[in-house]
């Protein structure tokens, strides 16, 4: 080998290291101020730091203008019909970002851009829309065209991506996985299509947004990372002031979602179908980190010549003396109730709104000796008033005091009214503090009664006609929840606890605190949440909430109050379930055995046993009535259970329903673990000691307890 060829060799070497060593081109050449925590799309930075990508290569879009107009799917000039279909446009930022914090937590961050959407068929007939989105793909994935916005691929087995994205949809799937509520709305999608809250331009008429028409749309989106609220704002209006209202504003911890992937992008996507529509886009704008944006706010004028007015007449009347101080005063009020409105929208002005200040004093400070009530989410205060009014204020637990969680509660429990659910009479947002008012219950909750240390004069009172009229009254509050208003409402959690006494013994259904308003027939994923024992197993399975989930918790209410016991019994190791104890004993065929017995023989009535009169007899039936309502609506399927309308039919009537035909029992054996048997099937001879154990069990407890 000459020198002259390894000179070439080495020189080959040294050109291939420097290409290895030299950084990606994205990053290094992305010299924009401040680049890692804020950007601007501009010209300038077009070509370094950020990437226009599609799916289908080579594509002529995205396309950039001479003004830095981005034609994401197509050229509004271009009029030929079928232009670029199934295709995905997108830009991606590609310069450094810090979205994530030392210890791997997404920050606060905000956005701000503004595109257009020209279509030129009819509404419906146009592409599939444009989507902010913050992702772990840095490209589009494969096959995501159409309905997909560019997110996540066709192919179920293929998503690998976990999203959060901001869609402005115009065209209508139906699908069952995507299941567009119309074809021009906005929602949150997160790692899924289905939207987390859809806004539909019909929702609200004062702000219609019409997506299809050519308008230009602003829009914002924020995410904070302490309270990791989402928000979303947007307008058609070309005058670029926020608007004070959030469109969409929901709860999500990113920090969590993307916890399993290194790297996060944003981005911004069109994608077209079957049909196409020109997406532009005008500008865009991020910052990660603390963030001011200006906010127009309609309603502000009005309220501050209010409050100017205010100030004025102070001035005059204590001009001299306290003028100054009084101004500082009256401005902070000011301030705050501000802020409770902005938290706060579109309640019912039926609802009462107190001070802060007031309900402090009202509970000597949220005092212990006032506390009457502890939830997971909240703590429950008696106050009272100046006037001398008692209330039961209820104070969200630190950190939940988010404004959508109390919007949501105050935004559902002022549109219902019902004799048998308890009413909101008022509420208060201030120092980043939920108060929610309720009327106070002197007798205090179910659970106390049935439970609680047994005074004479508590169980005489609970006797079997007032337990019957409460269990009535729960269905009955429960069927109009589910029934009577336009949406379904699910209480999700129903319980002994959250029932209230009014001094005629009725009952009133309490805390709204885990509702949440869904669309009849729509199946909601939620973590787990309710109490143990009363919690539907499917939701423990597989997180999906129906209304059936309420009926199961009602059906072990009602076996609760029938029995007097508790919903789980943990000392018994074999049926711990309050359901499965009422089957033993059904299956024994002795149902009634199960019965609390003051229920029969109040202390002060007649005497026990021997004469069966008719009356007691029919007091029986009603009961078995109970029982086996209890036991339908407690069975392991919820296809199975009754709905709350049947339920209330069949005790109003005292219809003694047949009961299930078959039963999944759950037993927990001495090595610990949870097993299954199916009590149905002729039963095993393991099962049938299992079950004669725990009958004699049982019952020997039983016989203690009447005497
Ligand atoms: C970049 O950041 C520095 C300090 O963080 C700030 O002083 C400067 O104004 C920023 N520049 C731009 C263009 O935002
Ligand atoms: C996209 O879908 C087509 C047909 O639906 C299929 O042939 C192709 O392999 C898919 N491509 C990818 C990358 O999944
Ligand atoms: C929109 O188009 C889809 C598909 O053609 C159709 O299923 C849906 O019903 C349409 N929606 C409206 C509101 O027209
Ligand atoms: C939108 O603009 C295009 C081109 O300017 C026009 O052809 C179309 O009719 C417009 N669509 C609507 C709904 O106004
Ligand atoms: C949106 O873009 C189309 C096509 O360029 C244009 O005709 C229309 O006027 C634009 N709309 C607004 C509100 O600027
Ligand atoms: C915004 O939408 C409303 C209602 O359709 C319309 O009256 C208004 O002109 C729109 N504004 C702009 C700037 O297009
Ligand atoms: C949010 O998620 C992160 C990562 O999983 C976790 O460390 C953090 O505790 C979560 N924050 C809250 C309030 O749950
Ligand atoms: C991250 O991975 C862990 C372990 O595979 C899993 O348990 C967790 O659910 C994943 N997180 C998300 C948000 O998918
Ligand atoms: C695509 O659109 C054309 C008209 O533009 C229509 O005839 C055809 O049925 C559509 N195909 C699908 C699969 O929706
Ligand atoms: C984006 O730009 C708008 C208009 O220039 C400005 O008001 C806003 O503060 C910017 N937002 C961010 C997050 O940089
Ligand atoms: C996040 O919310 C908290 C509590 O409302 C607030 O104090 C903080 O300023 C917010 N952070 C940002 C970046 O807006």
């Amino acid at each position: 080998m000459s020198t002259y060829h390894l000179l070439i060799f080495l020189l080959g070497i040294l050109v291939v290291v420097a290409a290895a060593a030299s950084p990606s081109p994205s990053a290094s050449t992305c010299s924009a101020p401040n680049a890692s925590m804020s950007f601007i799309l501009s010209p300038l930075d077009l070509q370094n730091c950020f990437s226009l990508q599609s799916l289908m290569k080579p594509s002529r879009y995205p396309y950039v203008t001479a003004d830095g107009e981005i034609f994401l799917t197509r050229d509004p000039a271009d009029s030929a019909q079928h232009t670029n279909l199934y295709n995905v446009g997108r830009i991606s930022y590609t310069g450094p970002l810090e979205l994530r914090d030392p210890n791997g937590r997404v920050r606060s961050f905000s956005t701000f851009f503004v595109f257009n959407i020209t279509t030129f068929t009819k509404y419906n007939e146009s592409g599939d829309g444009i989507a902010f989105v913050v992702t772990t793909d840095s490209e589009p994935p494969q096959n995501s065209t159409g309905r997909f916005l560019g997110l996540m691929p066709e192919k179920a087995s293929d998503r690998h991506q976990q999203f959060i994205a901001v869609e402005f949809d115009t065209f209508q799937n139906l699908e069952p996985e995507i299941l567009d509520p119309s074809a021009s709305h906005i929602g949150i999608d997160i790692s899924s299509l289905s939207s987390a809250k859809p806004y539909l331009n019909t929702a609200d008429p004062s702000h219609p947004l019409y997506l299809y028409n050519n308008y230009t749309i602003s829009a914002w989106v924020s995410y904070n990372s302490s309270t990791h609220l989402i928000q979303v704002w947007a307008t058609n209006s070309t005058y670029l002031q926020r608007p004070r209202d959030p469109i969409l504003s929901v709860s999500r911890n990113l920090s969590q979602l993307f916890e399993n992937f290194s790297d996060i992008y944003v981005g911004i996507t069109a994608a077209s179908g079957n049909n196409s529509q020109a997406t532009i886009l005008y500008s865009w704008n991020f910052t990660v980190g603390e963030f001011q944006i200006q906010h127009s706010s309609p309603g502000l004028p009005l309220l501050w010549s209010i409050v100017v007015a205010a100030i004025f007449a102070v001035v005059l009347f204590i001009a001299a003396i306290f003028a100054v101080p009084m101004i500082v005063r009256r401005r902070k009020l000011a301030l705050i109730e501000q802020k409770s409105i902005l938290a706060i929208r579109d309640v019912s002005l039926s609802v009462q709104r107190y001070r802060y200040s007031e309900l402090m004093r009202a509970t000597q400070k949220f005092s212990e000796h006032r506390k009457i009530g502890k939830g997971g989410f909240s703590s429950v205060y008696k106050g009272i008033l100046r006037d001398g009014t008692i209330l039961a204020i209820k104070r969200m637990r630190e950190g939940l005091a988010e404004a959508d969680v109390i919007s949501r509660e105050v935004e559902i429990i002022s549109r219902i009214k019902h004799r048998n659910l308890l009413e909101l009479e008022g509420w208060c947002y201030e120092r980043g503090e939920a108060l929610l008012v309720y009327q106070y219950m002197e007798r205090g909750s179910l659970d106390r009664y049935l439970h609680g240390d047994k005074s004479a004069a508590d169980s005489q009172e609970l006797h079997g006609e007032i337990r019957y009229k409460i269990i009535t009254g729960v269905a009955a509050a429960l069927e109009y929840l589910h029934f009577g208003l336009t949406e379904c409402v699910l209480h999700r959690d129903v319980k002994a606890a959250n029932v209230l006494l009014t001094d005629t013994m009725e009952a009133k259904l309490g805390d709204f605190g885990l509702a949440r308003l869904i669309n009849r027939d729509e199946i909601v994923t939620i973590t787990a949440v309710g109490t143990p024992g009363y919690v539907a197993p499917e939701i423990v399975h597989t997180g999906r909430v129906t209304e059936k989930a309420d009926v199961y918790s009602f059906g072990v209410l009602a076996m609760e109050i029938a029995c007097g016991r508790r919903a789980i019994d943990p000392s018994n190791m074999i049926c711990s379930r309050l359901s499965d104890w009422v089957w033993l004993h059904h299956q024994r065929g002795s149902i009634t055995e199960a019965l609390d017995p003051a229920i029969l023989h109040p202390p002060s009535g007649p005497p026990l046993r021997g004469d069966r009169d008719g009356s007691e007899l029919q007091q029986l039936e009603k009961w078995q009535c109970v029982l086996h309502l209890g036991l339908l609506c407690c069975q392991e399927d919820p296809e199975a259970r009754p709905d709350m309308s049947e339920v209330h039919q069949a005790l109003k009537s005292q219809t003694v329903l047949p009961p299930p035909s078959s039963w999944a029992l759950y037993s927990i054996r001495s090595s610990g673990t949870t097993t299954r048997s199916d009590g149905t099937l002729a039963p095993s001879p393991e099962s049938s000691t299992i079950s004669d154990f725990t009958m004699t069990a049982s019952l020997t407890y039983s016989s203690q307890y009447v005497r």
